[in-house]
């Protein structure tokens, strides 16, 4: 099949590298083969109705690299075509053919998607009703099946980092236990990483459940060594053991950070505050990583399209870029493997997790 007319578009939350992804995408699909590209404006909505598509040529993607956000606007991840009928979701199939249908009146060879799990699902459907489709992961927390890494996380990494490291000055300039709350909805890639790198005295991630008196005890073994400050790092979507967890209100994670930090100072009579880092983690410049891996990914794209590698996932494994099956990637999540190696590492520095004995 012959390439001419390809387009591109941004799904779910956004990411830091997004904007990178798309100027590596528009650069390489006209410097390697000339095609036309349009840029499909807030996501899989664009393609309604009348299209909402935008040109994107070389100029469009100046200064892209480094900025956050998406010049292309997203929407809520997941729901595109689906409604709640008598309290239960149902697929509108004629959403799907209309895409299909849009996208091939407009000329469209290939449609680009950069989204995470549910968005890729989405990707998958659309390509069984017909359309062109290729998948692009992204995700800040990093728990997309089938890829070593997603852009946005190394951002998200960084920031959070700072904040432990700013939490850890003023922490320990009052005496006190300081809890940060960071992003990761199902899987902790994020409060790891940033506890490991941080240097926090707890990990609480979704993937183990915490028992507070094993963080209260670590902390009383910290003041009885004349360390009368403690850090610690939750993942939004942790929970006690025998627990749930927490939303601020219905579909919105949030707040955990908040009670731990409460229930601690109870158990130890210590003064404890809470963080929430929130959209701080998605928001601003991409670090140096992730504007190469958003050009990588972009670049890739071009490269399964040029494969006709349609239906796929463009994905990174072992530093070399492939295609995996959208099917193998849609509506699933990568946790952090509670006997992997970083785990590992973390316990061997002492770090707790709140299931020690
Ligand atoms: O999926 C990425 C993510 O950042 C999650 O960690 C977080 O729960 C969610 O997005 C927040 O989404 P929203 O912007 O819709 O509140």
């Amino acid at each position: 099949m012959s390439i001419k007319k390809v387009a591109i578009l941004t799904s779910g939350g956004d990411a830091p590298g997004l904007n990178g992804v798309i100027r590596a995408f528009v650069k390489s699909a006209v410097i390697d083969h000339g095609w036309e590209v349009v840029g499909v404006e807030d996501g899989f909505e664009g393609m309604i109705g009348t299209p909402r598509l935008r040109p994107l040529r070389n100029s469009d993607v100046r200064g892209l690299l480094g900025r956050g956000g998406t010049i292309l606007g997203s929407t809520n991840r997941g729901n595109f075509g689906w409604h709640n009928v008598d309290g239960e979701m149902v697929r509108h199939d004629a959403v799907y053919q209309e895409f299909a249908h849009n996208a091939k009146a407009e000329g469209i060879d290939a449609v680009v998607v950069l989204g995470g799990d549910g968005s890729q699902s989405i990707a998958h459907d659309l390509y069984t009703f017909g359309a062109p489709m290729i998948g692009v992961p992204k995700t800040i927390d990093n728990d997309l099946v089938g890829t070593d890494q997603t852009f946005g996380f190394d951002t998200a990494l960084q920031v959070a980092t700072d904040a432990l490291d700013r939490l850890h000055t003023t922490a320990e300039s009052h005496d006190r236990v300081m809890v940060l709350e960071v992003m990761g909805r199902h899987a902790g890639w994020i409060a790891l990483a940033a506890g490991l790198a941080g240097g926090t005295e707890a990990i609480l991630i979704p993937e183990i459940p915490f028992d507070l008196d094993v963080v209260a005890r670590k902390i009383a073994d910290r003041d009885a060594a004349g360390a009368l400050f403690s850090i610690i790092v939750i993942a939004e979507g942790a929970m006690p053991k025998g627990g749930t967890a927490t939303y601020q209100r219905e579909g919105l994670l949030g707040g955990i950070g908040m009670q731990v930090a409460a229930e601690l100072g109870q158990r130890t009579g210590k003064d404890t505050r809470a963080v929430v880092l929130g959209h701080l983690q998605r928001g601003g410049s991409p670090t140096p990583i992730d504007r190469i891996l958003a050009s990588r990914y972009g670049v890739g794209a071009v490269w399964a399209i040029s494969q006709g590698r349609f239906g796929q996932l463009v994905a990174l494994q072992n530093d070399i870029l492939t295609t995996v099956p959208l099917l193998e990637c849609a509506n699933k999540i990568k946790p952090v493997p509670v006997e992997g190696q970083l785990v590992r590492t973390a316990r061997s520095l002492g770090i707790v997790f709140g299931d020690e004995q």
